[in-house]
Parts: structure tokens; sequence; C-alpha cells
């Protein structure tokens, strides 16, 4: 799960796709990146471990790291909250490594090309509207992510 800062969107997204994915009884892992190393080893935004902890998730034990090359071998699926962070995504893939980049509302909506909107500078009712994206996102994407690996 990647955004411009992973405090905000991408910490968020890890949280929640790992807990419906444990609440499937799902032995896979997540984790988040982001593509500026701005905060590097810092917690998720305040307002993020908040809206988190309004709907029973922990996520302020996550610490903020830049994506590296490295994370295109080591996981299946990169996925980016908006298209800035697709296009940086994209310049530092490794060839092989394009083809496992995906949009998070892509799993909504498929070829809308729609944004997980960057909540940093406004309130706390961005982030609640944000978390909502993403609890529906990640449940869409277990959807499809299950059915794939049930069909092969
Ligand atoms: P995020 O939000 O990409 O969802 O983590 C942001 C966090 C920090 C900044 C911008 C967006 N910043 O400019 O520092």
């Amino acid at each position: 799960m990647v955004c411009l800062g992973n405090i905000c969107r991408s910490p968020l997204a890890e949280g929640i796709a790992g807990q419906l994915a444990v609440e499937r009884g799902l032995d896979w892992v997540f984790d988040s990146a982001s593509t500026s190393g701005w905060h590097d080893g810092n917690p998720p935004d305040v307002r993020s471990i908040r809206v988190a902890a309004q709907h029973g998730l922990d996520i302020s034990r996550q610490q903020s790291r830049k994506l590296v090359p490295q994370d295109y071998h080591d996981f299946d699926l990169i996925i980016a909250m908006d298209s800035e962070n697709m296009q940086n995504m994209t310049k530092i893939a490794p060839p092989d490594g394009r083809a496992k980049l995906r949009m998070m509302l892509d799993f909504v909506d498929p070829g809308m090309n729609a944004q997980v909107p960057d909540p940093y500078l406004g309130g706390d009712d961005g982030f609640l509207h944000v978390y909502n994206l993403l609890l529906d996102a990640c449940s869409a994407m277990l959807d499809e992510l299950q059915g794939e690996t049930q069909a092969t």
C-alpha cells in the first residue's frame, strides 16, 4: 500500500487490509510505504491513528518507510492511493515489476482511475472519508484476490 508520506492513507490501508484478511482466515502479509521518504521512521498521523481506533483497529505501531526496488520482488501487488503515487511507483519499478502495480480504488471502480484523496491538509472528516473508501476497496480487493487464489 503506497502513498506520498506513508503516514495518512497507506497506514490505514495496511491496517484495514490486514484486519479484513485475519477475519477471513487468510495468512497474507500487508505492508505500506511512501514514495517520498519524508516521514521515514515516523508513526502514522494522529488523525489516522484516531479514525482507525474508532473502528477497533490499532495502527499506532507502524513506522513510515520509503518504497524500495526490493519491494517489487517481495510483494505480489503494489497498490497506489493516487495517480501521482502511481507515476512515481512506475518510475522506480524494475522492468518486470510494472505488472504488479494497481490503483487502490480500481478494485471497486475498475478502469475509472479514481483517487484516494490526500487528507493531510484537511480535518478529521477527510480521514473518515478515506477510512470508508479504504474499507470498501480493501474488501473488494480481498474478494478479487481470494477468487483468484481459489481458481488456481
Ligand atoms: P499520505 O499524506 O501521503 O496519505 O501519507 C501525506 C502526508 C504528508 C504529506 C503529504 C501527504 N506532506 O506533505 O508532508
